[in-house]
């Protein structure tokens, strides 16, 4: 490759040019290209020393037409954006696709053609690889992009009153920057396909409409291919079938000091012969099946036969309860279908919610209520086909991995809340679809599942860096994972483990375990946090102002920081106290410890795992 180029242009010394030798030598057609691709990434996120190379690069190097950036918090939008590459890449385009925080933002105002895709989280967050690009773009310094024809895949859950904000947001931003947009924007909900598929047959057609075709550039795919695709056949879609090995409440029940008001259990998974792998941070993803009395519930409230053959626009054909089990969602409402049985039910009173858009009132609802009590409150009738047709399809949900595969071998080991309440006036409770599904399983029977690789929530990769785990209630659990993962792996770093729950009699995840760990030394440091054992409420996030000063110490020496479990209050109320500590302890001003956070953040040391 050197000796084509002019020697005063050659940008590599002979002895890396017989080093590139021998490893294009040893890669075949699609590596080479793989090679080329990944090298250009890289060249991209780095100053290029003297023009004259840049002259070369440009002459050597094709330019990607189109970059594909994406933000992804549980990996959706990973993988829809990845699909996009490999589209645009077979069609003979030159692409490029980044993860948000890997994407060079002085590159923005050079770009030409840039597709985004993008979920929303927390209360219409960006998904925390994107923070540093969403705010960049939102902000004062973001350049005007008259250049630019862009288009943006949203991803979301109609669920939340802020649906699918953050890809919203970016859509009217860059159009406020002077870009084009080049095809329309995607909302897409839980069913994600049915609205990302057409959305990239446009990108596919817009594509070949305004770009050349060239010789590909190949992808910029993560350095590590990912676990389940090299593995084989076990994924979202075709998950596998593992066996529940143990099924344990582990919240304290009968003895009235060690009552709990949780129910959460150890479920134990076989994944034996399933060929998955698993890392520490990985989180299950579980194909549910919903409640079968909340299904007779409904068949009863809207006086339908569940035995009643339906057809779907797709074509399938299946008895109503069927639909009703296995293939829609039964409890969380959504936006749409609260339009639909509004004009159903010519419910003033639902009219006026769903008015206030984004307000109050259509949070709670969406957030506290549930579908069989919408039917009950707002009475209207439904045919069965028009119902399955208007209910979103049932999708399966995330648990994090509390083992390590080095510890449990092909197990997987999950900590679920059964979420289970009364309500006033029915004698049945209200169930949560996947962990009722979850709690009902026997030992012995199977659960379809598959890994969600989460490659933002990973142990240091030096043994020797302490780690600060802050993980109460079931965000306990990948730190169960990751204290085996150290103690097996015998890293030389310290763990030090921030828990907390209602009380300690009853509500004390893993005690035995943390113990022991104590005692052991495979955990250094224990603080805890029973919120109610007092009069006044202690949370995690005031054992960590508490211990500031030994805190601020563990990050100053390099120590990683990790924080898993509620996002709604918890998560915001750490980052406010570690902004604190930083700020008390640091001797900074807050802008500089929202800065000095970022930075670790953006060098991985503070990961985020929140729902
Ligand atoms: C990356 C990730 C990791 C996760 N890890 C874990 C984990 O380790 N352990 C764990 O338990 N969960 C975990 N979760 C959450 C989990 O995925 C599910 O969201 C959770 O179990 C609820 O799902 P469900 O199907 O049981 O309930 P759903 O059927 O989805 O929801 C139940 C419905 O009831 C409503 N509701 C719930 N509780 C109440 C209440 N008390 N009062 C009124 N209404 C209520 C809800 O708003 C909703 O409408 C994780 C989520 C993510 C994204
Ligand atoms: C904790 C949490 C909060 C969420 N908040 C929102 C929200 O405010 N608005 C929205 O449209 N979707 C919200 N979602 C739904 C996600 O955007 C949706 O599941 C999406 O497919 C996730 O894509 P990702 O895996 O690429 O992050 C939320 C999901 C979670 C787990």
């Amino acid at each position: 490759m050197s000796a084509v180029l002019p020697a005063q242009f050659q940008p590599i010394t002979d002895e890396q040019a017989a080093l590139l030798g021998r490893l294009t030598d040893a890669l075949d057609h699609s590596g080479l290209w793989w090679l080329s691709g990944y090298a250009a990434g890289l060249a991209r996120g780095r100053t290029v020393p003297t023009t004259a190379l840049a002259a070369v690069a440009s002459e050597t190097i094709a330019t990607p037409q189109l970059t594909i950036v994406y933000g992804s918090q549980t990996g959706n939008a990973r993988r829809q954006a990845e699909a996009l590459s490999t589209q645009i890449e077979a069609a003979g385009f030159g692409v490029r696709l980044l993860r948000a925080d890997a994407y060079p933002l002085r590159e923005l105002k050079n770009e030409r053609h840039l597709v985004i895709v993008i979920s929303t989280q927390g209360d219409g967050d960006p998904p925390d690889d994107a923070r540093a690009f969403v705010e960049f773009i939102a902000g004062k310094r973001a350049p005007k992009l008259p250049d630019l024809r862009y288009s943006v895949l949203a991803l979301g859950d109609s669920s939340y009153p802020k649906f699918c904000a953050i890809g919203r947001q970016l859509d009217a931003r860059l159009a406020e920057l002077g870009a084009t947009r080049w095809f329309e924007r995607g909302d897409a909900d839980l069913d994600i396909d049915t609205v990302a598929t057409p959305w990239m047959a446009n990108a596919l057609a817009a594509a070949k409409d305004a770009l050349k075709p060239q010789v590909p550039l190949a992808t910029v795919t993560p350095l590590r291919p990912h676990a389940q695709a090299a593995a084989g056949i076990y994924t979202r879609d075709h998950p596998f079938p593992a066996e529940v090995l143990v099924n344990q409440r582990i919240t304290g029940r009968g003895d009235r000091r060690a009552t709990s008001n949780k129910d959460v259990r150890h479920v134990e998974l076989s994944l034996e012969g399933s060929g998955l792998k698993y890392e520490p941070g990985d989180a299950l993803g579980v194909w549910p099946t919903n409640p079968p009395r909340l299904v007779a519930a409904l068949l009863a409230t809207l006086q339908l036969d569940g035995d009643a053959p339906v057809s779907s626009h797709g074509g399938q054909t299946l008895p109503l309860h069927e639909w009703l089990s296995t293939k829609r969602e039964i409890t969380r409402l959504s936006r749409p279908f609260l339009t639909q049985h509004a004009q159903r039910a010519g419910a003033v009173a639902l009219d006026a919610i769903l008015a206030t858009d984004g307000m109050a009132a259509l949070a709670d609802l969406l957030a506290n209520r549930q579908l069989i009590d919408l039917l009950r409150e707002y009475p209207a009738a439904w045919k069965a086909d028009e119902l399955v047709a208007a209910l979103r399809p049932l999708a399966p949900r995330l648990y994090s991995i509390a083992s390590s595969a080095r510890v449990v071998g092909e197990e997987a080991h999950l900590t679920v809340t059964h979420i289970e309440y009364a309500v006033d006036g029915d004698a049945d409770p209200r169930w949560g679809t996947t962990s009722d599904f979850l709690a009902r399983s026997n030992e012995g029977g199977t659960v379809p599942v598959f890994i969600e690789r989460n490659e933002r929530f990973r142990l240091p990769s030096e043994a020797s860096r302490d780690i600060i785990l802050i993980g109460p209630g079931t965000g306990v659990a990948p730190f169960r994972a990751f204290v085996q993962e150290r103690a097996e792996s015998g890293a030389s770093g310290r763990n030090w483990l921030f828990f907390g729950n209602p009380h300690a009699h009853g509500d004390f995840l893993y005690q035995l375990e943390w113990q022991d760990a104590l005692k052991s030394g495979a955990l250094h440091r224990l603080d805890l946090a029973f919120s109610r054992d007092q009069p006044h409420k202690i949370y995690v996030q005031d054992r960590l102002r508490e211990r500031g000063a030994e805190v601020f110490g563990w990050l100053q020496s390099g120590a990683h920081l990790y924080v898993c479990g509620d996002a709604t209050r918890m998560a915001k109320d750490v980052h406010s106290a570690l902004l604190d500590i930083i700020a008390t302890h640091g001797g900074k001003s807050a802008d500089e410890a929202n800065d000095y956070l970022n930075d670790l953040q953006a060098q991985g040391r503070y990961a985020r795992d929140v729902y």
